[in-house]
């Protein structure tokens, strides 16, 4: 199950994308994509970046000789692409890293493409957290998405950006499979919300409360583990449970 989340900054998408990892790393290995370069995932799940799929793209394309004679650029990038993923328990992380720089970039994106593409489909579940632009998901970088994960905080400004985020989806044809509105950090009654977010075309809908436990625990550390009793705790659940079918 390829899972994508999107939607501006600030609106808990990586607070949603790191939970969701936590919780479906019990059942088999996880691939978390740190896909958003202001992005503090790899903080919220305490994990430590080995390196990023930018830093070793701007490698081979300001210094072609760094890969060896006798080896392709595939070769290469399929190598080094293993040794920047992190492990630690039933999470694996890849950081994407800043986007392209000057420069000659579309051989070496067609290469990181294409061993990615071989790379996310040997997980039971990826989990991908992007940036505002969805820059990676709107060049193909990676590759299509069961389902696309729209997260909006609870304001009808928020879910507008979410529905024009929808349409950017549909502009660039990604294959995006199904398409789910979050509306987080609800504090009070969300009936006009609802509405409105149906009103723009969104079907299926998932609302997460405010969590003090979250604000508590932003205080105290950068690492993020919501207890599985907690309002947030529970709705995560639902919507787990509705994306995997278990
Ligand atoms: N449901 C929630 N309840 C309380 N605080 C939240 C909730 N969701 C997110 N936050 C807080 O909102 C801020 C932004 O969340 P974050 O996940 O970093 O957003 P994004 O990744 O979309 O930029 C963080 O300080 C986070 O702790
Ligand atoms: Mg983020």
């Amino acid at each position: 199950m390829i899972i994508a989340l999107a939607g501006k900054g600030g609106v808990g998408k990586s607070t949603i994308s790191s939970q969701l990892i936590r919780l479906l790393s019990r059942d088999g290995v996880v691939l978390a994509v740190d896909a958003d370069p202001n992005s503090n995932l790899c903080d919220k799940l305490g994990m430590e970046p080995l390196g990023s799929v930018g830093e070793l793209r701007n490698d081979i394309v300001n210094n072609p000789d760094i890969v060896p004679a006798g080896i392709s650029k595939q070769e290469y990038v399929a190598n080094h692409v293993r040794q920047i993923i992190s492990e630690e328990g039933n999470v694996d992380l890849l950081v994407m890293g800043r986007p392209q720089g000057q420069g000659c970039y579309c051989f070496v994106n067609g290469v990181m493409k294409d061993c990615l593409a071989k790379i996310i489909p040997v997980y039971d579940n990826v989990v991908i957290d992007n940036e505002a632009g969805m820059e990676h998901l709107s060049r193909k970088t990676l590759p299509r998405t069961d389902a696309i994960v729209f997260v909006s905080d609870p304001t009808r400004t928020g879910i507008k950006t979410a529905s024009r985020l929808s349409g950017i989806v549909d502009e660039v044809s990604i294959d995006a499979g199904r398409r789910i509105l979050v509306i987080n950090n609800v504090a009070g009654p969300a009936d006009s919300l609802l509405s409105y977010a149906a009103e723009l075309g969104f079907e299926d809908v998932f609302l997460m409360p405010h969590d003090e436990y979250i604000v508590r625990s932003a205080v105290e550390s950068e690492c993020l583990d919501i207890p599985s009793d907690t309002e947030f705790g529970k709705a995560l659940a639902v919507l787990a449970e509705s994306l995997t079918g278990k």
